[in-house]
């Protein structure tokens, strides 16, 4: 009985031996260890073997089985040891890195040109003593247009293409103006000197001069001795300032609501034309009282420009729609 078992014992080592020297990845080792030490593997029957042998044999054919199992472990153990070894350097020579390559080169982002248009105004107004103040660009109709002297049939409002929200008495600010009334109320009842930049979005059919989303920057000063030479110098020094001392500029009558008067102002283009930049004025009356400001004291200067227009000047751009049609050919260009 026991020399049956012995002889099968030898066998089953051999035939593991075998395999385990022909197993060529770990997943063979692991296959390999349930196939002889799993709980249904070929060592199983033998132990169950093991209540049918005499008394007096047990104690030797238990040794017998016990071996074989710690020898095929060590076998199975040095088999994965080999295999794995092999994998993992197979792994590493093909992640390995090329340390000889070139490198990719990394292109720097940079700000878009209307950005640095608006960097350089605030630069220029700052210098003025003007701060920034940034307001909401969904505003209330009230603010876009009643605060500003234009009543819900004003003609004026044909000019400012709304987009309006679905909430009743909700629109997309058409001007930066509405600001005005925002600072007003803020700061009454001191004097004002601020710019105020941001979007403004008018339902308009796009060209190379309109877009319907653009950036404007308006002015405010409001203070008890603020005229109209004031907001004519402001102007003048800006122009200069922006775009060099031999520009001249043309104060225009026009209209606006919410200056009165009210004056476009045009700049020399250096070819012997005149191009149109802004719209200012003084603060109406009936605007500084509903900012909180008694018009009887205080007195003040707006302005507003298209910042794409400005853009546009500096850099000789001819179609305001490139700005915006993220372009990297148009854009890496500033
Ligand atoms: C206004 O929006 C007034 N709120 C300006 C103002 C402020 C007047 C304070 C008086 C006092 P206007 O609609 O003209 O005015 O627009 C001012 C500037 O915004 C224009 O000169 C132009 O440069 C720019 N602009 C207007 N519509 C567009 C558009 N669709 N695309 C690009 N720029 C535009």
């Amino acid at each position: 009985m026991l020399d049956t078992l012995k002889q099968h014992v030898e066998r089953l080592y051999h035939q593991a031996d075998v395999e385990l020297r022909q197993a060529g990845s770990s997943q063979a080792c692991e296959a390999l260890r349930v196939k002889y030490l799993g709980r249904n593997g070929l060592l199983t029957p033998l132990l169950q073997q093991l209540k049918d042998i005499p008394a007096d044999q047990k104690a030797q054919a238990g040794k017998l089985i016990n071996d074989l199992k710690e020898a095929l472990q060590a076998q199975l153990d040095e088999a994965t040891r080999r295999v794995t070894l092999v994998e993992q350097e197979h792994q590493l020579a093909q992640e390995a890195v090329d340390v000889t390559l070139p490198g990719r080169p990394r292109t720097l982002g940079r700000l878009h040109p209307i950005t640095q248009t608006l960097y350089e105004l605030y630069d220029i107004f700052g210098h003025m003593g003007f701060q920034i103040y940034e307001t909401r660009e969904v505003e209330l109709d009230e603010m876009n247009f009643q605060l500003l002297n234009i009543p819900p049939d004003h003609p004026a409002r044909d000019m400012h293409d709304t987009f309006y929200t679905k909430t009743p008495g909700v629109v997309l600010r058409t001007h930066t103006s509405p600001g005005q009334m925002h600072v007003m109320r803020e700061r009454r009842p001191h004097p004002i000197r601020v710019v105020l930049p941001g979007k403004c979005y008018r339902f308009e059919q796009t060209d190379a001069s309109h877009e319907w989303m653009f950036y404007q920057l308006e002015g405010l000063a409001v203070g008890t001795n603020v005229t109209l030479a004031d907001l004519k110098g402001t102007l003048t020094a800006f122009v200069h300032r922006c775009f060099g001392q031999d520009r001249k500029v043309q104060f225009r009558c026009s209209y606006f609501p919410f200056t009165e008067p009210s004056m476009e102002v045009a700049m020399s283009d250096g070819r012997g034309g005149w191009l149109e930049i802004l719209g200012s004025g003084m603060v109406h009356p009936v605007v500084l009282e509903n900012g909180g400001y008694d018009p009887a004291r205080y007195s003040g200067f707006a302005f507003g420009m298209g910042v794409d227009r400005i853009a546009m000047l500096k850099y000789g751009i001819d179609d305001i729609r490139h700005f915006y049609a993220n372009d990297q050919r148009f854009l890496s260009q500033f």
